[in-house]
């Protein structure tokens, strides 16, 4: 039986076993990648099978962007049925009472019982469900063209002495070694990785994930920006670049690697690339078995028509089928936030994030990202990105600097609300 079949006997399952009260379901997200695009579809097609109209809000151009359409939105009192944000954010809306209990739905499906632990978090607040977790991202991946690496007689490096040795023969053949666009979330993403890589799980977690000043300011996070600083010669960093631009380097094979989420993943499958044969997916060098976990929810807003509501319901229950769950994260490159199904027909990658992600919540390497807003304030990831972005924009920055710097503004974001 083939994909597609099996997907449309899915829906078709799925519609068939509930009541569809039809009306339209408007939602608001970021999705705008080739990749994100496709995965999306997967969700407007399963709410055509209900009988309901999907109204696309897509913002172009990342999160932030999304965020503030959304405030607009929201304070003209006219919120869309569902948009996708991260748990700060949505723990603030939850906190002001903007967001529906779909609990009814959370205990009829055993939500409780089958989310993995980071997802559960991600979207319960004091002790309530207002949202439906899509997918589980990691961002402490590094994306390699296989053909340079092979070209250059080079395996995937490891550790850090490896990854500069191979990027001086990437460079001496004439390729770009790392591509990365000029944005804070881009420069936020890779240096989280290194914060882990180089500090390890203890100083990503008390920095971090703790909030802990004086970690944010130490000397081992002085560290990680000397590494920044050594990696910075081998960083091809286009003015221009969304993160899907710098994929398509590495899938064009003009640059060897990206530092990047999953997401990317979804750029090298809608390319017809084969991971292990044209392209690498590893964990970021150094960070085996560690896991930085970025999770994609969608938030309901409340509403007062009791068919919308009905409809946004059955959008939390689609989103939390296996059928959805299967399907969605194969395309954008992330996994089930369920951790009852089994992931046969998933590539490489995929297989490889869940062991990974099982074996970095059994020893307490599970943690959230800050890049992409888990594991604070949209105030202190705006921080965050933003003087990573700095540093790599002034060479004169020394790194002690910079991590008294990090440590002052995330503070201040902090404070805010
Ligand atoms: C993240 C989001 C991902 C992807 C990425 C693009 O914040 O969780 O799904 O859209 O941004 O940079």
């Amino acid at each position: 039986m083939n994909f597609w079949f099996k997907l449309s006997a899915a829906f078709a399952v799925y519609s068939c076993s509930t009541i569809a009260t039809a009306a339209t379901v408007e939602v608001l997200h970021s999705w705008t990648s080739e990749g994100e695009a496709k995965a999306v579809e997967v969700l407007k097609s399963m709410l055509a099978e209900r009988g309901h109209t999907w109204k696309d809000f897509a913002v172009q151009t990342g999160g932030d962007n999304a965020q503030g359409v959304l405030k607009q939105r929201i304070i003209q009192g006219k919120p869309p049925a569902a948009a996708m944000m991260k748990k700060f954010n949505l723990q603030r809306w939850e906190r002001l009472g903007f967001l529906q209990n779909i609990d009814d739905i959370a205990v009829s499906e055993h939500w409780d019982d089958t989310l993995f632990h980071a997802a559960e978090d991600a979207i319960k607040f004091d002790g309530h469900y207002g949202a439906a977790a899509v997918g589980i991202h990691r961002t402490n991946w590094i994306w390699a063209n296989k053909k340079i690496l092979d070209k250059v007689n080079a395996k995937m490096p490891e550790t850090w002495p490896e990854f500069f040795a191979v990027a001086e023969k990437i460079k001496s053949a004439g390729y770009h070694v790392v591509a990365i666009g000029d944005e804070a979330d881009q420069l936020g993403t890779m240096f989280e990785s290194m914060i882990l890589s180089v500090g390890g799980p203890e100083l990503y977690r008390k920095a971090i994930a703790e909030l802990d000043y004086g970690a944010i300011k130490s000397p081992e996070m002085s560290r990680v920006f000397d590494m920044a600083r050594k990696l910075q010669p081998y960083l091809y960093m286009d003015s221009d670049s969304s993160w899907n631009k710098a994929t398509k380097l590495v899938i064009d094979g003009e640059a060897a690697f990206q530092f990047m989420g999953d997401w990317a993943k979804g750029e090298f499958s809608v390319a017809g690339k084969i991971p292990m044969k044209d392209y690498i997916c590893a964990p970021v060098m150094q960070t085996r078995n560690q896991f930085l976990y970025n999770i994609d929810s969608l938030a309901m807003f409340k509403l007062h028509n009791a068919q919308e509501i009905d409809a946004q319901k059955d959008l939390a229950s689609a989103i939390m089928s296996s059928n959805f769950q299967l399907t969605y994260n194969r395309y954008k490159g992330s996994i089930p936030t369920r951790q009852d199904l089994d992931l046969t027909g998933f590539d490489i990658c995929a297989q490889m994030s869940k062991q990974e992600l099982l074996n970095a919540e059994a020893t307490n390497a599970e943690l959230p990202s800050i890049a992409h807003g888990l594991a604070a304030t949209e105030l202190v990831q705006t921080a965050f990105n933003s003087v990573i972005s700095a540093f790599f924009h002034d060479p004169n920055m020394s790194s002690d600097q910079a991590a008294l710097t990090l440590s002052k503004d995330m503070r201040k974001g902090a404070y805010m609300m």
